[in-house]
């Protein structure tokens, strides 16, 4: 499908994000696992968590839908069953690594049913993203995974079986590997403490806690115990997820006499790291309304147009704004000066490699990009000019350009734009009701 993007005068209105992406997968895994009906308000109904439903209905766990509400009925008591098909998470390793810590260490959850092994399997791009980082803590805890094609990668038989608690430091900061490590250890036999090189989004944490799981927290360092029963049920609402928001918001920004709300994101600190760097360039954002539901911040932006001028991305910071780089670029096109990234090696082991291939982008709408090992720069301003780029099956990158596209001289033709509904179906209408001009 192509996405074509024009140039656009001032973006104006209110418009609610679709749900977080990230709480959505934990509240789905966690209600599944536990004693009775939960009810999730504002999940995210996208393409990622789609094959996580489906995974937990391949292994027996029964969910429905009341109006936007997603019911799912806790299997806490009789457990996930393994069988023939393989749990299939499509482009989604959240769904994968979660799935995988969930399944490592419940050994009354072996059937013979497939020889007592769970599968897990995803698209040819899933099966090439890294998976030893969570295999091998997992391991280290006892848990019985075998690759069944490339060593390291998807598929992979898991066979639930008897684990025991660890104590690991993971080698890079990851939400997923972190809460793949927390939900095996919810199973182990005694404490699990994992460390990180620096802190990752803390969701998992937030959920846990809020259902009464114990958990010993410092910096960069969180001690989970074991419940030996299952959790009690979900009654939660998500509110929208920021990383989504990062796309009408830099919109907002640099297309001239903007000013738009965005209403009910989470505001959680470790999801909101392009905000700070945003306004150290002098972005005008402002936090209109203030709250919090299950541990998490939540409010409403007001953002504006206007001048931004070049920064420097680095260190700690680069994993609290992760997934928005693709979007950043487009941001730093914008700014006056050189907007340097660096210490971001992990953007390479995304949906995409997102140095290379936003790179190689932005190069085609007239944007110079020096490309490092970890990172990229970018000098501003730049006229973009317009023509055809692709999204290489990265849903980020393909609305980053659509944004690019509202700014760019002629219309700017995303390709394969599909993959958008992976995780923002209503992106373009979104972006239209406020103004864009997206078809
Ligand atoms: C996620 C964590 C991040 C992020 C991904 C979602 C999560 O990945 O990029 O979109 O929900 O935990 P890593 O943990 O691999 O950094």
């Amino acid at each position: 499908m192509r996405l074509v993007s024009r140039n656009t005068s001032a973006l104006h209105g209110s418009v609610r994000l679709p749900g977080d992406k990230s709480i959505s997968h934990r509240a789905a895994i966690l209600a599944a696992t536990a004693d009775g009906r939960s009810r999730i308000d504002g999940f995210l109904r996208a393409g990622v968590t789609q094959v996580m439903l489906d995974s937990l209905a391949a292994a027996g766990v029964e969910w429905s839908w009341e109006k936007e509400t997603l019911v799912v009925e806790g299997n806490g008591r009789s457990g996930f069953q393994t069988g023939p098909q393989p749990l299939y998470c499509g482009n989604s390793a959240t769904t994968f690594r979660l799935l995988s810590g969930m399944l490592a260490g419940r050994p009354e959850w072996r059937s013979d049913a497939a020889g007592g092994e769970f599968i897990l399997d995803g698209s040819d791009q899933l099966r090439r993203r890294p998976m030893l980082r969570v295999i091998e803590p997992l391991r280290a805890m006892g848990a019985v995974i075998r690759s069944m094609q490339q060593p390291d990668c998807p598929p992979l038989g898991i066979t639930p079986s008897e684990i025991s608690g660890i104590e690991y430091s993971m080698p890079v900061a990851s939400a997923q590997v972190k809460s793949a490590i927390l939900l095996a250890g919810l199973a182990a036999s005694g404490s699990t403490l994992v460390q990180e090189p620096s802190p990752s989004r803390d969701h998992t944490e937030r959920l846990l806690r809020a259902l009464g799981v114990r958990l010993d927290e410092a910096p960069c360092r969180v001690r989970v115990f074991p419940i030996g029963r299952p959790l009690p049920p979900l009654e939660i609402r998500i509110a929208g997820d920021f990383s989504s928001a990062a796309f009408p918001l830099v919109a907002a920004l640099i297309v001239p006499g903007s000013e738009i709300i965005l209403r009910d994101v989470g505001l959680n600190p470790r999801r909101t790291g392009l905000l700070a760097v945003l306004r150290r360039m002098g972005a005008d954002v402002a936090e209109i309304d203030r709250s919090e539901t299950a541990g998490e911040p939540r409010g409403d932006l007001r953002v504006r147009a206007g001048p931004l001028s070049s920064t420097v991305v680095e260190g700690t910071e680069v994993v609290d704004m992760i997934d928005e780089f693709p979007v950043f670029a487009v941001a730093a096109i914008r700014a006056e000066g050189i907007t340097i990234i660096q210490n971001a090696a992990e953007l390479r082991n995304k949906e995409s490699d997102r140095i290379s291939m936003l790179a190689a982008e932005l190069r085609k709408i007239g944007v110079a990009v020096e490309e490092t090992p970890d990172g990229f720069s970018i000098e501003g301003p730049v006229e973009i000019r317009g023509g055809s780029v692709n999204s290489h099956g990265d849903h980020r990158l393909a609305m980053a350009m659509a944004v690019a596209g509202l700014v760019s001289k002629t219309p700017l033709e995303i390709e394969g734009a599909e993959c958008v509904s992976e995780s923002f179906p209503n992106f373009a209408s979104l972006m239209n009701s406020l103004g864009a001009q997206m078809a």
